[in-house]
């Protein structure tokens, strides 16, 4: 027994309920997927890294994102079970690597969650002061900051504890509330281009690389926040009927489906209003303002905070079953992966990890916690892709196979590199730090571990 211990997945028997349909699932990658990326990032990337040429930055990452989700649709048609790629390291790297992949999807759910819940406050804020002019007292309204006479972002903090009760009174539930929430989104995001559109300028994006192809590469690696999360389809394997099938379909409908948003929405973004003048919170808004549409862009203002909350729902809900396969393996208390009877969710897990991740959404800023949970995802990729390798090598084959394994394995490498390569240094050094903890606590949970439990 030792740290590369492998261990495969018990499938099935998990106490989870089996609700989900290919609809739900789809619904839950694109509640995931389309947020704070495509309504905040967006404009600040095309105003400081890449100008129109933004749209090339989207395309980049989509390539990268759709090889690494053809590799989780395979996996999870090997192994459909709860913690996706955690247990799919587990299986064949061991648990050494297992924990430190789990350590980083937990930063990728539980961070990203918090890091939307601030972006989620902003639009929020403005949305309260502008229709009904409610404005809340400076100190609760920011992350700490005495320069700034911020204490605590209370509206961040109390929308993470609302989501997080909900997530806690069960799945179904919870899948219901997004299919909703998932209407609007599109609807808002159809709104913006087929207005947006009416208004296109070719003045605008003339001058289509104002930074270069550099500018290009760095919007990349900033932008790719708006893909991640379709992978927390893969964390509800045990809770969908028919998963080996249903997995991999939805992975694909739904990434597929936000690429073509992402590239229409961008490219009505810069191209309606010049790319200079949209480094602001809320982009997208602000441009419907600039072209003389005030009403279309306080609807979709108001999108953006119900939108920005599917995200955060499905965020929440693939921190918690991260962290339940970390907790029944032994690197969490076991304590923490009790289902409740009458729910069928991890209540004290939910509970415990939505006040956590709130008490991170008030006193931290956005930009701290969106930087880490981008280099920690791309980490968690990228050991699924050698992973992947390995499990072909021990010639295990699952329902859904990826096409031109040896053409695009080697492009998703190389992909992935680029992309975090162009992130800054002090990224990487915090993600130094964040991996560094997770080994200590590696060490110290060791002797806890099920796979010596078993031995
Ligand atoms: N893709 C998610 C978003 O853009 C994280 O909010």
């Amino acid at each position: 027994m030792g740290l590369f211990t492998t261990k495969i997945p018990k499938i099935g028997g998990s106490g989870l309920a089996r609700h989900l349909t290919l609809l739900d699932v789809s619904f839950i990658g694109v509640g995931a997927i389309i947020g704070a990326g495509i309504f905040v990032i967006t404009g600040q990337a095309a105003a400081t890294t890449a100008g129109p040429a933004i749209v090339l930055s989207f395309l980049i990452a989509a390539i990268a994102v759709g090889i690494t989700a053809l590799i989780y649709a395979e996996m999870s048609s090997i192994y459909p079970v709860s913690g996706s790629a955690y247990n799919y390291t587990y299986a064949t790297l061991g648990e050494f690597f297992a924990w430190l992949v789990g350590w980083n999807l937990l930063l990728e759910y539980g961070v990203a969650t918090s890091a939307i819940a601030t972006g989620w406050s902003g639009y929020f804020r403005t949305f309260i002061d502008t229709n009904f002019h409610v404005a809340l007292p400076v100190a609760l309204s920011g992350a700490y900051d005495p320069d700034k006479g911020t204490f605590v972002d209370v509206s961040a903090f109390v929308v993470i504890m609302a989501i997080f009760v909900l997530l806690a009174l069960g799945i179904k539930e919870s899948a219901r509330v997004n299919n909703v929430i998932v209407y609007i989104k599109i609807a808002v995001l159809s709104i913006f281009v087929i207005f947006g559109l009416q208004h296109f300028d070719i003045h605008n994006i003339q001058n289509f690389f104002p930074f270069g192809y550099e500018g290009v590469w760095h919007a990349t690696s900033l932008i790719i926040f708006a893909y991640l999360g379709f992978d927390a389809i893969s964390t509800v394997a045990e809770e969908t009927k028919d998963p080996t099938k249903t997995i991999p379909k939805a992975l694909m409908l739904s990434l597929a489906f936000s690429t073509m948003f992402f590239i229409l929405v961008s490219f009505t973004l810069t191209s309606m209003v010049s790319y200079t003048q949209l480094n602001v919170p809320d982009a997208l808004a602000f441009a419907m303002v600039k072209v003389d549409e005030p009403f279309i862009a306080s609807i979709i203002a108001l999108g953006a905070v119900v939108t920005i909350t599917t995200v955060m729902l499905v965020m929440g809900l693939g921190f918690t079953r991260v962290a339940f396969a970390l907790s029944r393996d032994g690197f969490l208390p076991k304590k923490l992966c009790e289902i409740h009877p009458k729910t069928n969710t991890p209540v004290k897990l939910t509970l415990y990890g939505g006040f956590f991740l709130a008490f991170l959404a008030g006193f931290l800023p956005l930009k701290i916690l969106a930087e880490l949970v981008n280099i920690g995802t791309l980490f968690a990729y990228f050991v699924v892709a050698i992973a992947i390798v390995l499990l072909r090598k021990k010639g295990l084959v699952g329902s859904f196979r990826l096409p031109m394994f040896w053409v695009l394995i080697p492009l998703n490498f190389a992909l992935l590199i680029f992309i975090m390569a162009g992130l800054e240094t002090h990224t990487w050094i915090r993600f130094a730090l964040w991996s560094g903890i997770g080994i200590m606590i590696y060490f110290a949970m060791r002797g806890k571990l099920a796979t010596h439990e078993e031995a």
